[in-house]
């Protein structure tokens, strides 16, 4: 990365190198690895029929529920065979500048650490839990996992530009909260949604949010919720058509003509957007997260 472009100050730890990687992956307790198995099995009493295919389908190739935290060797054995990728243990949060190089050269970084049982139900850092059971499993889908690296080298673009901003938001609303069709159907395809318990059932069918068909020029104008269920999601037809809205668009002109801060409250209807559901914001405007507002 060039000197003049801004990368987030993040305290390396000394232990890492440059490259943020842990030497191994950690050695997990069994009191970890039934932290695991809950949150498996509390996940999959609400995927089946909302998740979409690609998805319960990379859970499956990959074995995911053989009980305890994965080893990352042996996903990556298997996700090599079957798109070129690999899982990469990593201490904590990286800096935007290191997880786009990984990115771009397809490697996965995942948290080392697994949640307690104190912050089972919500945590703001993303954990192996997160990142193995929401992430991986997406990645043995051949167009997505091309997706994601094109996402990394779009995110080195990004920073010369200053725009990191705009490209953050369509990770959010792709690689985190991104619904698709499935003959006609809305499932979710986002890890932000794939690993929690609530939002997969209010993403998907629930009444208050919007679900408008994703445009890339729409949604890197468009804020977003990082502490609450999102107000609104974008939904794709197919990763085929996220990958082509990826890499036909000229993202060079597109960081030229953006406005440095969003144009659009994450609650918004635009004249231009196809939308396939408008939300009613209840759950929004009474109050959100903490308010008591049932998330419906
Ligand atoms: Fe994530």
């Amino acid at each position: 990365m060039p000197e003049e472009v801004f990368t987030a100050p993040l305290k390396r730890p000394a232990h890492v190198g440059e490259d943020w990687l842990e030497p191994k992956q950690t050695e997990y307790s069994s009191e970890e690895d039934a932290i695991w198995n809950d949150l498996f099995a509390r996940q999959m009493e609400v995927l089946p029929g909302r998740a979409a295919s690609a998805f319960m389908n990379g859970l499956e190739k990959l074995d995911l529920g053989q009980g305890g935290v994965p080893d990352f060797d042996r996903l990556s054995a298997e996700l090599d065979r079957l798109t070129g990728w690999s899982v990469v243990p990593v201490p904590m949060l990286i800096p935007d500048h290191v997880f786009f190089w990984h990115l771009a050269n397809r490697r996965f970084p995942a948290g080392n650490f697994i949640r307690t049982r104190e912050t089972f139900d919500y945590i703001q850092e993303p954990d192996v839990f997160h990142d193995v059971f929401g992430h991986v499993p997406m990645l043995t889908d051949p167009v997505y996992a091309d997706y994601m690296q094109e996402y990394g080298k779009a995110g080195w673009k990004a920073m010369r530009y200053n725009r990191l901003k705009a490209l953050g938001a369509l990770y959010w609303y792709t690689v985190e909260f991104g619904l698709m069709l499935e003959q006609g159907e809305v499932r979710a395809y986002g890890a932000g949604i794939l690993s929690g318990p609530t939002e997969v059932v209010f993403a998907v069918e629930g009444r208050s949010p919007n679900r408008i068909m994703l445009s890339v020029d729409r949604v890197m104008r468009t804020d977003y919720v990082i502490s609450d269920l999102q107000p609104t999601y974008f939904v794709i037809e197919s990763f085929e058509d996220l990958y082509r809205q990826t890499v036909e668009r000229d993202f060079d002109r597109l960081y030229r003509n953006l406005p440095p801060a969003f144009t659009y409250a994450n609650s918004a209807i635009i004249d231009v957007d196809n939308v396939v559901h408008r939300g009613t914001q209840e759950y929004l405007l009474r109050g959100g997260r903490g308010s008591g507002a049932q998330p419906v």
